[in-house]
């Protein structure tokens, strides 16, 4: 589906496949899908994140919110 080929696509590499990795930010997986949501809306509008935000601004200026509902989705359920 959309959140399954966008995170493959675009957040993968950094965040793993199943959004275990804790070297970039605390892992994705476990966070709840509207906690996901926010922090995306909030990297796109830059108004959220942390020392490493311009990481997420740079990839989240380029999602839509259906592409952002999506992940969301996708990712609330790792
Ligand atoms: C943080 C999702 C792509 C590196 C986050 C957070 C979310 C997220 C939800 C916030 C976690 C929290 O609550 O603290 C995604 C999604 C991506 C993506 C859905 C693809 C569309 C990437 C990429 C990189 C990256 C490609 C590396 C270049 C980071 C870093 C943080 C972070 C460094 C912490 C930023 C900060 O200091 O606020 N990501 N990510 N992410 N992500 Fe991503």
């Amino acid at each position: 589906d959309l959140g399954a080929e966008r995170y493959a696509k675009l957040c993968k590499s950094c965040h793993g496949a199943d959004g275990s990795n804790a070297a970039m930010s605390k892992p994705l997986k476990g966070l709840p899908a509207e906690d996901v949501k926010t922090a995306l809306l909030g990297y796109k509008e830059q108004t959220y994140g942390g020392k490493k935000k311009a990481m997420m601004e740079r990839v989240a200026k380029s999602l839509s919110d259906e592409d952002i509902e999506a992940l969301a989705t996708h990712i609330g359920a790792f």
